[in-house]
């Protein structure tokens, strides 16, 4: 059985919605089971019995939001070098711009070791039924690879 870690926050709900479409997508595979924390509730353990993570957060500031980042800040330390060439994914919920959230995860990424198994996903306003479409396609690629041994 291998495992999905999906680490989010929200404020709004929006990011929520990301996180439940993409749940629907890893949970599609039978193979792979799932854990969903808010990033105020996850640590080091979670991030080490995974075997493939997604990262969901709101751009506050033109950056990931506090809580997503203190969750990689409390683990980075316990968990490095553990984690190496961990398949990882992006949710981006924001207003309008997204990007800024987006490189500083990767930036952080790329610190853990960790590979991307797709495009990040930045959906902008409210989500919409190709951005959920998109979250769940997220998902399902990261459970799907995981489930063939492609990561
Ligand atoms: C404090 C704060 C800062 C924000 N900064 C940005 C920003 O820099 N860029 C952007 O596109 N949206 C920004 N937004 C808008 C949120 O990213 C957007 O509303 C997002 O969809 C909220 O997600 P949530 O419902 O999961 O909390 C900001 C919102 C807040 C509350």
């Amino acid at each position: 059985m291998y495992r999905v870690l999906i680490v989010y926050s929200t404020q709004t709900g929006r990011t929520r919605q990301l996180v439940d479409a993409c749940a629907e997508g890893v949970t599609a595979d039978d193979d792979v089971a799932l854990s969903v924390r808010v990033a105020s509730d996850a640590g080091t353990d979670d991030l080490l019995a995974c075997d493939g993570l997604i990262l969901a957060t709101p751009e506050n500031f033109g950056y990931m939001s506090g809580l997503v980042k203190d969750f990689l800040d409390r683990t980075y330390y316990p968990a490095e070098g553990k984690t190496i060439a961990l398949p990882y994914g992006v949710m981006v919920s924001c207003g309008n711009d997204g990007r800024g959230a987006v490189s500083a995860i990767e930036r952080i990424a790329s610190g853990y070791q960790w590979k991307a198994f797709a495009e990040p996903l930045i959906a902008r306003g409210d989500p919409d039924e190709q951005q959920l479409a998109q979250a769940r396609t997220l998902g399902e690629t990261l459970a799907a690879g995981l489930s063939v041994g492609a990561f």
